[in-house]
């Protein structure tokens, strides 16, 4: 593909003319490849594409301008002056996806591992400083063994900047990061202060330090994949919020994440004219949802009977798995989905949960996207490992974010609602525009055999049969509050509804909610509990 719209004939021009359009295609072919052939082969050899293949790939066809294709380095230390490559070690510039503008940068692992020094930051921050200025969103391909060695602490400075910039233009434009290859220091930091991280299986991996620095400074042995696999961090860390098989898969996934999200802050997100009938009714979620509270069932399906058939796209799928978020369309409208997930852990919400949903929430009420939350959860997870490593503290995020966000929020509670979790998922009180409840619905302080437990600990030690006392005191706890209607009573939910219809209802509130302004006090920020 070339860069160039009308590329000028031998015949057109004088000698000396054709002589310099001769001499900028050579140049500019030269850029094109990077480190060379053999390194070229050796990234296809990996499984990998080149810095360029990539960004053609995720743009639609032929919209890629480059910026700054001849940049270099002005290191002259080690070697240096001998190891030029026009353009360095990074490709930037903007194109299009789904007809929507977007800058984009990737790392050419070709040219010196792709590092990051003086060059190669100033190139990275042009973009990010055009995309704000512009208001549009920004993808960083990372394939870096981070700071530049040669470069010292012009490498260092460099990702500084990177840094600011990031998070500069958080909550202003949306910032997409893929991992490409092996991503070292201050390659995993700018990803991670960016909205959402992909990775690809087996080629890429994020870590502070490699293996050969962990075994030196502290003996451990452990392989590459284990350390900053995509496995470990999609799973386990949650640093990466999608992993994908290929690279293609990879960059098809940022292609669609964005088709969800507005150009900037200051728009809405785009509406889709609707395939699926604003008024089909969910037939299949009495099915789904058992009415026996301690039957798991799997919240994907109710999710997926409520929105537009197809659109759910679940993020941070393998993370936190009690939790659910994703985005998906109502009569085309884009939404930001939370859910508990009764099939993990019985929809226990833990510390990771509590800080995926909090993240998701803040990215949605950042992009104006309103919020469907369907709750179904027991609790927080209790436990001596929750507490000591500060539940307090995490799960206070997620009532931070809900309280805080000025986006349309519509809760339906489906099954359970107890305790504190009533309160953290997105509860009337925080802020919720609608709240529903099923008929199934339970909401307490505590769900019944605690609640009996406590409450009547004398009574049951002097019960002759205390099984059967329990259980008659467990009936009339139920009784009281295993559903809906004391808090619909009491105006904590606007109204209890058949599930069949919860569809044909969210989307009357988002049309409802869609001139709603949330109004902050001024200040610099809030101080959420990290
Ligand atoms: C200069 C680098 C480089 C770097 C790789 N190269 N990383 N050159 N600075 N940081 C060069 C290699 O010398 C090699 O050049 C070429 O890139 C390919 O690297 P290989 O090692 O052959 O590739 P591979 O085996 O795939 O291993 C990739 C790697 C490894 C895992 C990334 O190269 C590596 O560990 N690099 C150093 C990682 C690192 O510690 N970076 C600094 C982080 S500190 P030749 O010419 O020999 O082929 C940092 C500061 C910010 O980033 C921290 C913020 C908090």
């Amino acid at each position: 593909m070339s860069n160039e719209l009308t590329p000028p004939h031998k015949a057109d021009v004088s000698a000396s003319e054709w002589e310099a359009i001769e001499e900028l295609r050579r140049r500019r072919e030269q850029s094109r490849e990077g480190g060379g052939e053999d390194r070229i082969k050796s990234q296809h050899e990996k499984g990998k594409m080149t810095a360029h293949e990539r960004i053609e790939y995720v743009l639609d066809p032929g919209t890629f301008r480059e910026i700054a294709p001849f940049s270099e380095h002005r290191c002259t230390e080690f070697g240096m002056d001998d190891k030029q490559f026009p353009g360095d070690a990074v490709v930037t510039g903007y194109g299009e996806i789904h007809g929507r503008k977007t800058f984009v940068f990737a790392h050419d692992f070709t040219v010196l591992g792709g590092s990051v020094g003086e060059v190669v930051a100033d190139k990275i921050c042009r973009v990010m400083d055009q995309a704000v200025d512009a208001g549009v969103p920004v993808i960083g391909l990372n394939d870096s063994g981070g700071a530049r060695i040669q470069e010292g602490v012009d490498s260092l400075g460099g990702f500084a900047r990177i840094f600011k910039r990031n998070t500069d233009a958080s909550g202003v434009i949306p910032q997409i990061s893929c991992i490409m290859g092996p991503c070292a220091g201050g390659a995993t930091y700018s990803p991670a202060l960016t909205d959402f991280t992909f990775m690809v299986s087996d080629t890429s991996h994020m870590m502070i330090t490699g293996p050969d620095v962990i075994e030196t400074v502290t003996g451990e042995q452990i392989s590459m994949a284990e350390l900053g696999g995509t496995t470990t961090h999609t799973n386990k860390s949650g640093v990466a919020h999608m992993g994908y098989r290929t690279e293609t898969d990879a960059l098809d996934g940022i292609r669609r994440l964005l088709s969800y999200l507005p150009q900037n802050n200051m728009e809405d997100p785009p509406v889709l004219d609707s395939w699926d009938d604003p008024d089909r009714t969910c037939d299949r979620l009495t099915e789904i949802v058992p009415t026996d509270a301690k039957k798991p069932y799997d919240m994907n399906d109710v999710v997926k009977e409520i929105v537009d058939d197809g659109s759910f796209f679940e993020v941070h799928e393998r993370f936190a798995r009690s939790m659910i978020v994703g985005f998906a369309r109502l009569d085309g409208q884009a939404v930001g989905v939370v859910a508990n997930q009764p099939r993990a852990m019985a929809g226990t919400i833990d510390i990771d949960a509590s800080a995926k949903a909090a993240r998701f929430v803040r990215f949605c009420d950042s992009y104006n996207l309103p919020i469907v939350t369907l709750v179904d959860t027991p609790g927080f997870l209790p436990g001596t490992d929750q507490e000591h490593n500060g539940i307090i503290r995490h799960g206070a995020k997620l009532i931070y974010a809900y309280a805080e966000a000025t986006v349309p929020l519509l809760t339906v509670i489906t099954r359970k609602a107890y305790g504190g979790a009533y309160i953290v998922m997105g509860s009337k009180e925080l802020g919720a525009d609608r709240t529903y409840a099923w008929p199934t619905a339970e909401l307490a302080v505590l769900g019944p055999k605690g609640a009996v437990n406590i409450l009547y600990r004398n009574e049951l030690a002097a019960a002759d049969d205390t099984d059967t006392k329990r259980d008659t005191l467990i009936d009339e706890y139920r009784e009281e509050f295993a559903n809906p209607y004391k808090p619909a009573k009491r105006g904590y939910i606007d109204n209890v509804i058949e599930p069949q219809v919860t569809r044909r209802r969210l989307i009357d509130d988002l049309d409802l909610l869609d001139t709603k302004r949330g109004e902050t006090h001024p200040k610099d920020h809030g101080n959420i509990p990290l």
